[in-house]
């Protein structure tokens, strides 16, 4: 899905893809568990590409993860602001595109980098470009990209 699209449906309130986090989550909960096996909280920082409204994010921090999400669209900031606030857990959510990572605001030594339905509907060029972003500001010690 291009961007354009995602302002669109964004500005109409229209998140509809939040119903696959329900599909995904038994998933998404056996892979943080694979990250997790065998340490303690806190298990360091993760990566959130795209958040929307922010529920990996928050989830993640939950959880005892160091939570950083980038994403494009204003109107996802807000409403992810106000679920961490709600869930009483801090997360920095920064605007920007995952095409474009290697910001000194961003961070780097990145454990986990999570991509939960943001990267495939990105064109060939900005995929290419995610791919080069992620491998720069993960670690090399075994980092974890999971992309559903
Ligand atoms: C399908 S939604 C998934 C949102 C979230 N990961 C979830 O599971 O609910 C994809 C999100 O990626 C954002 N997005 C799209 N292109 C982006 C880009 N280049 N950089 C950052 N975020 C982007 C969209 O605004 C949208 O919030």
């Amino acid at each position: 899905m291009n961007l354009l699209l995602y302002r669109v449906l964004w500005g109409l309130g229209v998140t509809s893809w939040e119903r696959m986090q329900a599909f995904g989550a038994e998933q998404v909960s056996a892979m943080f568990d694979h990250e997790e096996q065998g340490r303690q909280p806190p298990y360091g920082a993760a990566l959130d590409l795209g958040f929307g409204t922010g529920f990996w994010s928050v989830n993640l921090a939950e959880r005892g993860w160091d939570v950083t999400g980038v994403e494009i669209v204003p109107k996802a900031l807000r409403a992810a602001r106000e679920r961490a606030h709600k869930a009483g857990v801090e997360v920095r959510f920064l605007d920007g595109s995952v095409a474009a990572l290697r910001e000194p605001r961003v961070g780097s030594g990145f454990l986990l980098a999570l991509d939960f339905g943001t990267v495939h509907g990105l064109s060939p060029g900005e995929l290419k470009a995610v791919a080069r972003e992620v491998s720069a500001v993960t670690t090399d010690a075994s980092p974890s990209f999971q992309t559903i």
